[in-house]
């Protein structure tokens, strides 16, 4: 019997209500004042599901869904429809106290760790509080422990636990993020690009503190990022979203070697190869649309190259293609591309 997946995203659908106020709402249609609603569609039909141990990397442009999804996932925003199980339990719209369990399993280490560290806690109340929140009764020594041996696993020196987050650089905010996110000795981590504000040189170091603790604590991450050469190094497989939706999830060697979805080629034609012969970069017409007004049936066909008319009536099933990689596309369906 298959293991049961550590997260299972069904046909997650979370969308936005950006309705203004009652004059932004009128329009004239028909000859009529008439009141419409504005919703952005971020995350559209997702199902995915991942194993214990992996890195999933979650790509794709600037306002695809991924954070969206990354914080449906996280419980910190209920989806609209679809379902999210950890382990094989219902955990979308559950009640702040019947979610506070998952809490200490499953972390999140957000981007900007400027934002996400709070100015007025020294690190060792920052890192205290979870624990004592989760575990409650729990000794003063044994908090103690537990956050020192977090902060020595991420390279932050325990003597500076009397210190502020405005007296350490990016990178070692970043660290301290990263043992709140450790000290409660979760399962899964979902890190929201959590190396895109550090400067080039400290990415690599938080890269392999990552790696190193998902080794050390056999961690499960959901990874999202927009930088390729980044989801290369880190991911065991990768999910290419393009406005809300899946378009390919494949393993990462598959993916890199002959990805199939039409615009997962184009987003990897982006990055310079060194050395590369007969190299030829896919460009995109158009901009991508806004995901108030989504296109209807396939939603890259005003983009794509291959589109026919079938991509611009039906929405595409994800299908497993030969080389093992899910792909939602009508000409990859049958076959002519
Ligand atoms: N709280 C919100 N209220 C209204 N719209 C939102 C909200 N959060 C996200 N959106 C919209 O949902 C869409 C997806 O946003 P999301 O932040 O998930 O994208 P992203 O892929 O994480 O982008 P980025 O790479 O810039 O972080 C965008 O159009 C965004 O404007
Ligand atoms: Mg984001």
């Amino acid at each position: 019997m298959a293991a049961v997946p550590i997260l299972d995203v069904s046909h997650l659908v979370k969308t936005f209500d950006i309705t203004g106020g009652f004059l932004d709402q009128l329009v004239w249609r028909n000859g009529r004042l008439s009141r419409r609603k504005t919703i952005v569609r971020a995350v559209n039909d997702v199902t995915l599901s991942m194993e214990e141990g992996e890195t999933v990397s979650v790509v794709g442009e600037s306002g695809c869904g991924k954070s969206t999804l990354a914080r449906a996932v996280m419980g910190i925003y209920p989806p609209d429809s679809g379902e999210v199980r950890f382990r094989g339990e219902r955990i979308d719209g559950l009640p702040p106290n019947r979610l506070r369990p998952y809490r200490t399993r499953m972390q999140m280490v957000f981007q900007d760790p400027y934002a996400s560290l709070n100015p007025r806690m020294t690190v060792q109340a920052i890192l205290e509080e979870p624990v004592r929140f989760h575990n409650r009764g729990i000794s003063a020594g044994e908090v103690k422990d537990r956050v020192a041996r977090a902060m020595m696993q991420v390279g932050v020196d325990p003597s500076w636990n009397d210190r502020y987050p405005h007296e350490f650089s990016g990178g070692q905010r970043q660290r301290i993020s990263i043992a709140r996110a450790l000290v409660v000795d979760p399962e899964f981590i979902v890190a929201d690009e959590p190396i895109a504000a550090l400067d080039v040189s400290i990415q690599a170091q938080i890269l392999n503190l990552l790696m190193d603790a998902q080794q050390d604590r056999k961690l499960t991450y959901l990874f999202i990022s927009h930088d390729l050469s980044v989801v290369r190094h880190i991911s065991r497989r990768v999910a290419v979203m393009y406005l809300g939706t899946l378009c390919e999830f494949a393993d990462k060697e598959t993916l890199f070697a002959s990805p199939r979805h039409p615009y997962t080629q184009a987003l990897l034609s982006a990055i310079p190869r060194l050395g590369a012969k007969g190299f030829s970069h896919v460009k995109l017409k158009g901009e991508v649309p806004t995901p108030i007004d989504l296109p209807p049936g396939c939603v890259f066909h005003t983009r794509c190259p291959h589109a026919v008319k079938v991509c611009f009536e039906e929405i595409p099933k994800p299908l497993q293609c030969a080389n093992g990689s899910l792909v939602a596309c009508h000409r990859v369906a049958d076959g002519s591309i």
